[in-house]
């Protein structure tokens, strides 16, 4: 499957299934209050083509959800914003993406610190072989981001209360991040993403691998957490995008086709492949 759309993305990106995808993004890529902006941004794997002019703001203090089939691109886009991709060699990311004014592909942006300001959080939970404490206190010791022991200990519980995992954990700090579960895990993930105070946190299917309950103390949390943090959260679940963002842009063969109100987007799509798509004709 994987194969075959990739194959087809460099001869046919134009139409899928006999429906033209739109060479403009329909629905208004703006926010009045932008945090990150993304301009006319292609990436290539090699020579495969995997994001085509793709522009999107993405607003202050917003959820917004990245859907579409596999192998579109969600995940290709989500890494640019922290550049993610430089880890990639075959990688190549053009185009313009701003945070705060701030051009993150600028030779002079220091990627360690960017990737604080843009934290991450992946599909499968990766807790560092290292104490649940240790896990929190890492990033604001590498960063210099706490005076003392008792400021650090103050951080590690405050993130920790802020991924509402303290009181699970509160007793046994010094044990092993890798013994809790997996919905302790990812939320350990989410609390050492916030350690650093970062103003964006990227989330890339970060419930594709647990159970429901551990799903809805996820996406509890990222409704608690969009006071204070813009989030983009891929996820293949649309029931999930409709819970728990605010706008969801809709990504087909490499292309931003629509994005919009997440209840617009839901309840009335404009262009016939987030229709499709929405309604569960492929997927
Ligand atoms: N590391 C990589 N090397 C080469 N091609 C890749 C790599 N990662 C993704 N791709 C290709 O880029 C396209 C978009 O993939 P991806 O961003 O993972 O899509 P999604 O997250 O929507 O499933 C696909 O055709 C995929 O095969
Ligand atoms: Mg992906």
């Amino acid at each position: 499957m994987e194969m075959v759309m990739s194959e087809s993305m460099v001869e046919n990106t134009s139409q899928v299934e006999g429906r033209a995808i739109p060479e403009q993004t329909i629905g208004d890529i703006h926010v009045d209050n932008p945090r990150m902006t993304a301009r006319h941004v292609d990436v290539f794997y090699g020579d495969k083509q995997a994001i085509d002019n793709i522009s999107l703001d993405i607003g202050v203090s917003q959820v917004i959800s990245f859907i579409g089939p596999s192998g579109c691109g969600k995940s290709t886009f989500l890494r640019c914003l922290n550049r993610m991709n430089d880890t990639i060699d075959i990688c190549q990311v053009g185009g313009e993406i701003k945070i705060d004014e701030q051009n993150i592909y600028d030779p002079m942006i220091d990627v360690v610190s960017l990737r604080a300001r843009v934290g991450m959080v992946f599909q499968k939970p990766n807790p560092f072989p290292k104490s649940i404490f240790d896990n929190i206190a890492y990033g604001p010791r590498i960063h210099g981001l706490a005076a003392s022991k008792v400021e650090l200990d103050q951080i590690v519980e405050s993130s920790l209360q802020r991924a509402g995992l303290w009181e699970e954990v509160k007793d046994r700090l010094d044990q092993p991040g890798t013994g809790l579960s997996g919905g302790q895990q990812q939320r350990l993930c989410i609390a050492r993403a916030i350690a650093v105070s970062p103003e964006v946190i990227l989330m890339d299917e970060p419930c594709s691998a647990l159970d429901p309950i551990a799903t809805a103390k996820v996406e509890e949390l990222i409704h608690e957490l969009r006071e204070q943090y813009t989030i983009v959260i891929v996820t293949h679940s649309m029931q999930q995008a409709a819970r728990v963002s605010d706008r969801t842009a809709y990504f087909h063969l490499g292309r931003l086709v629509e994005v919009g109100d997440t209840k617009q987007v839901f309840t009335n799509p404009k262009h016939e492949l987030t229709q499709d798509y929405i309604t569960g004709r492929f997927g």
